[in-house]
């Protein structure tokens, strides 16, 4: 939005990752499966696609890779644009069946689904996709969490080792504007509402060693919607100062992983869940380590004394790995 935030945000990465990955620290992770000893959770984003034939490939990548390695998964992370087009029966319609409970099935995933918004979300077709998303929510044994549009929760609930955020970044333009007709986004009191929450939220003493931060719109994106300036303004300050550990967003359709030299927090993005992918704007050469067009999902394993993010692809391939320590220190696998 001006050159101050910009420049801070773009601060220029020095950072030699390929470097790092090779020193071979993390040997053990190369292998396509997990450490062993952490508790498991898979997310994709922008998933509810019309023509669902990607969703279908990724989401039985999903399966399979959860069978292969034979980790329980404890918690799904839906990271918006859950239902792009038309829901016309609400949160009774039908693709609820063939498009959640079926793609990603109780049998294999046993364990919440903690959704969050996308600006698909936020579409009038013919009624409030939010509102049948979160009335879909209250569905008598359904795994479909999503209790407010931006909620807290703790992984897992029995002796937690992450606080995790959910946040609605669906923000009003900057004129205040909020109702397009099909497309809406938060009011403007909302979105100050939830500022002021999520800084209360931040500031309150926390016993998890892993603090989590998850958003449908990237913050900072190689991708062809680039980085989304009131995030930069109004969120990034705040994952800084509380040395949020990882940030998780959709939006884009494609796999990243960015990191900024001295900020603590790691940027992922993982939107490659089924919605049509279109091409990268910047490079990971440019800006990095990682970034590919490419259908796919991502398994965080949050082991002790550390997080290890594993972006796959629709064949169940592993894409990219780091860990990250407690401490914010950044490892890549080779
Ligand atoms: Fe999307
Ligand atoms: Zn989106």
């Amino acid at each position: 939005m001006n050159g101050s935030f910009t420049r801070r945000g773009f601060l220029r990465q020095s950072f030699a990752f390929s470097a790092l990955a090779g020193l071979g620290g993390l040997s053990a992770l190369a292998a396509p499966k997990p450490t062993g000893g952490g508790r498991h959770l898979l997310m994709a984003g922008d998933w509810g696609y019309e023509n669902f034939k990607a969703q279908a490939r990724v989401a039985s990548a999903m399966q399979q890779y959860v069978r292969q390695t034979a980790i329980r998964t404890e918690a799904l992370l839906m990271l918006g644009d859950n239902w792009y087009g038309p829901l016309p029966g609400g949160a009774s319609d039908a693709r609820w069946k063939t498009q959640f409970e079926d793609m990603y099935p109780k049998s294999v995933f046993d364990c919440p689904a903690y959704a969050i918004l996308g600006n698909h979300d936020y579409q009038r077709m013919p009624g409030s996709k939010v509102e049948a998303e979160l009335a879909y929510a209250k569905t008598p044994g359904t795994r479909w969490t999503m209790p407010e549009r931006w909620y807290r929760f703790d992984f897992p609930a029995k002796d937690p080792l992450a606080t995790f955020i959910a946040l609605d970044s669906n923000m009003p333009s900057a004129d205040g504007k909020w109702d397009k007709g099909t497309n809406f986004t938060l009011t403007p009191e909302l979105q100050a509402e939830q500022l002021a929450w999520f800084a209360a939220e931040l500031e309150k003493p926390r016993t998890t060693p892993f603090l989590v931060v998850m958003g449908h719109h990237p913050i900072y994106s190689n991708g062809p919607h680039g980085d989304t300036k009131t995030l930069v303004r109004d969120w990034e300050p705040l994952l800084r100062r509380h040395k949020v550990h990882l940030y998780l967003a959709g939006h884009d359709h494609d796999m990243q992983h960015l990191e900024f030299e001295g900020h603590p927090t790691s940027f992922v993005l993982s939107g490659g869940g089924g919605a049509d992918l279109y091409d990268l704007k910047i490079q990971p050469s440019e800006r990095g380590p990682m970034a590919r067009r490419i259908y796919g999902f991502t398994h965080l394993e949050i082991a002790p004394g550390q997080l290890i993010v594993t972006h796959l692809d629709d064949a169940g391939s592993v894409l990219h790995r780091f860990a990250k320590k407690q401490d914010g220190t950044v490892q890549i696998a080779g």
